[in-house]
């Protein structure tokens, strides 16, 4: 179903890189190279620069880069497969039509039918409802507060008692067995066919669009477990997906909330939120957090208030704030969750709680702070010195300054010893960007989108250069790749170094159907390390490497809140500049 490589690589090569850039940019040649104003960021000095001799693109203000199919890919924002034919009809190739476009249909259409039969499993759910075994139903998610306009806005529904009545329904639809299979609603064994939901009151799960991709059904009452849900298939995948979404993103409020659960949601939509969302019985994932910064910049989590909640709080901020959301933590003591808050006190309430809603930082320094006993000068002092580890994330001094001040008076300690504190600690990890330097040395905190080409990078050396996963092996794992595609990805090309039959077709497969992923796993394979000089390799791996490292290390340093961790981690830290880094 792909392109042979030959074939993608003629087109490549009868696609002169100067020429399709410059349909889109006027560049200017100096010496043997172009530039031009990068199309990928704003700026007004050129940056961008095109090499014919090595026929890539690279721009040193962002870090885009790669080669001409790249370039249409992220430019136009087609498919790989959409860039080679665009440039197949421009360079007079022919493509062989049929198989692949055959599959890719049939993918799309399995999709289609999926949707089709959970619409209809959500049409008998909320059919059942009425229906003379659905009272029960009814009674329940009445007796929690929601009215006939919350169940029909939500689709709420029933599965009925008899084992196999929805595997009847919709065969009688017309629906084949293996379809129904594949939409993890039914199971079909030898014995027969058996409903995945059995006698639970029915919560479908929508996309954005409002498409059924999935369900969850509650035990009414006691029972395990609570909440039993689809499985993931070819429509529902957990970590993209919010429940409650289709209607919060046209919420009109400049933030979401985000909770842990779907009656939270349905609560808070009934109460007048109807910008609450929340994330599948899953942890925050960063693939959640881009779907929510499609829609908002500032999330405030009212998760649960038990440990748990608080725990899972502290998890989603760092991810929220990679995302470019930046967060505020609700407190909805005494009462465990939004449902039970709104429940007891009201709307009102619940609004004057948005209102107070903590910053994520102090939410953070006050759960540490609550890990101390203040009496004991050894421990207060080891909050001090954990506090003052956390202002090392912010890279502008101005920013880290006012923080400083402001848990200063906060937690009562003398301003300028805890600068003191902050400036050692700075100093001391190398992480740059200490309390004390200079006005005009600022150093920002390293952009993700550099990041995340540095690790691009990297993967794509490790599928071309075999010398480079060896030289690679004892400094980077998997885990270190912090963005969750490229882990992924990094996970399955270990693997297949590692036992010796890597297949980039196989991995890219894994990607297919995310149209996104697929699209940047694709172009991993297709930049180059051998269009360097050896020096210039030797360099660039040196200087990625250590930047993936560095970068890996700052982040578990951000989120670490065990001491001794965090000393083993700044040690890492401090030892990398003489780890020995080499091709060779
Ligand atoms: P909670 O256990 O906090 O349930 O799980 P809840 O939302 O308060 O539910 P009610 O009010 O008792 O009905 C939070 C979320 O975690 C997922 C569900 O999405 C749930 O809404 N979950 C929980 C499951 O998927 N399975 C379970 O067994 C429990
Ligand atoms: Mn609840």
């Amino acid at each position: 179903m792909y392109y042979p490589d030959e074939l993608v690589e003629e087109v490549r090569a009868r696609s002169d890189i100067v020429d399709v850039i410059s349909s889109y940019v006027k560049l200017q040649k100096k010496g043997g190279t172009y530039f031009g104003l990068c199309p990928f960021h704003n700026e007004k000095t050129p940056s961008f620069s095109v090499t014919p001799g090595k026929q890539m693109y690279y721009c040193f203000g962002c870090g885009a880069g790669g080669n001409v199919i790249t370039f249409l890919m992220e430019y136009e924002n087609y498919t790989f497969r959409e860039a080679l034919e665009a440039l197949a009809d421009r360079a007079g190739i022919e493509l062989p039509k049929g198989e692949e476009s055959a599959e890719a249909k049939r993918q799309a259409d399995l999709r289609a039918r999926l949707l089709t039969v959970n619409k209809e499993a959500g049409r008998y759910f909320y059919y059942q409802l009425k229906g003379p075994n659905g009272g029960r139903a009814y009674e329940y998610l009445k007796g929690r507060g929601l009215s006939d306009e919350t169940i029909k806005r939500f689709g709420l529904g029933y599965s009925n008692v008899y084992r196999d009545d929805l595997y009847r329904y919709l065969r009688k639809k017309g629906f084949p067995d293996e379809l129904l299979k594949e939409s993890g609603l039914v199971k079909i064994e030898e014995r027969g066919a058996h409903d995945r939901f059995w006698n639970r009151a029915m919560f479908p799960i929508m996309d954005v669009n409002g498409k059924i991709i999935g369900f969850g059904g509650r035990v009414m009452g006691e029972g395990e477990p609570k909440y039993l849900n689809s499985p993931e298939t070819r429509v529902f995948d957990k970590s993209r997906n919010l429940y409650g979404l289709n209607y919060a993103r046209t919420a009109r409020k400049p933030y979401l909330l985000l909770c842990e659960g779907y009656m939270d949601v349905i609560s808070l939509h009934q109460a007048g939120f109807t910008n609450a969302v929340a994330s599948l019985g899953t942890a925050l994932t960063a693939g959640h957090a881009n779907l929510l910064h499609r829609y908002t910049e500032q999330v405030v989590l009212t998760y649960d208030s038990d440990g748990a909640g608080v725990k899972a709080a502290l998890r989603a901020i760092p991810i929220l704030k990679e995302a470019g959301i930046s967060a505020k933590v609700l407190n909805l003591k005494p009462y465990k969750d939004p449902d039970e808050f709104i429940k007891a006190l009201g709307r009102e309430a619940f609004e004057e709680r948005i209102a107070q809603a903590k910053n994520s930082f102090f939410f953070e320094t006050d759960v540490l702070y609550g890990q101390y006993d203040m009496n004991d000068p050894e421990q207060k002092t080891a909050f001090h010195n954990a506090l003052a580890e956390k202002f090392l994330r912010f890279k502008e001094r101005l920013e880290r300054e006012n923080y400083m001040e402001a848990a200063a008076r906060k937690y009562l300690i003398d301003y300028e010893s805890l600068k003191d504190l902050v400036n050692a600690m700075g100093g001391r990890s190398g992480l740059g960007g200490g309390a004390g330097r200079s006005r005009g040395q600022k150093e920002k905190r390293e952009k993700p989108d550099g990041i995340r080409q540095s690790q691009k990078l990297l993967l794509t050396w490790l599928i071309e250069d075999a010398r480079v996963y060896p030289a690679l092996k004892g400094i980077l794992s998997p885990k270190d790749f912090t963005e969750d595609l490229y882990r992924r990805a990094a996970g399955m090309v270990y693997e297949g170094l590692e036992s010796g039959n890597l297949s980039p077709a196989d991995i890219l497969n894994h990607f297919i159907n995310d149209e996104d992923e697929y699209k940047e796993v694709a172009s991993l394979f297709h930049t180059s390390l051998s269009e360097l000089t050896k020096e210039e390799q030797e360099k660039a791996f040196r200087e990625t490497v250590g930047r993936v490292k560095r970068y890996s290390l700052e982040e578990q340093i951000r989120n670490v809140t065990d001491i001794s961790l965090l000393q083993a981690l700044m040690k890492e830290q401090a030892e990398l500049s003489g780890l020995h880094i080499s091709l060779n």
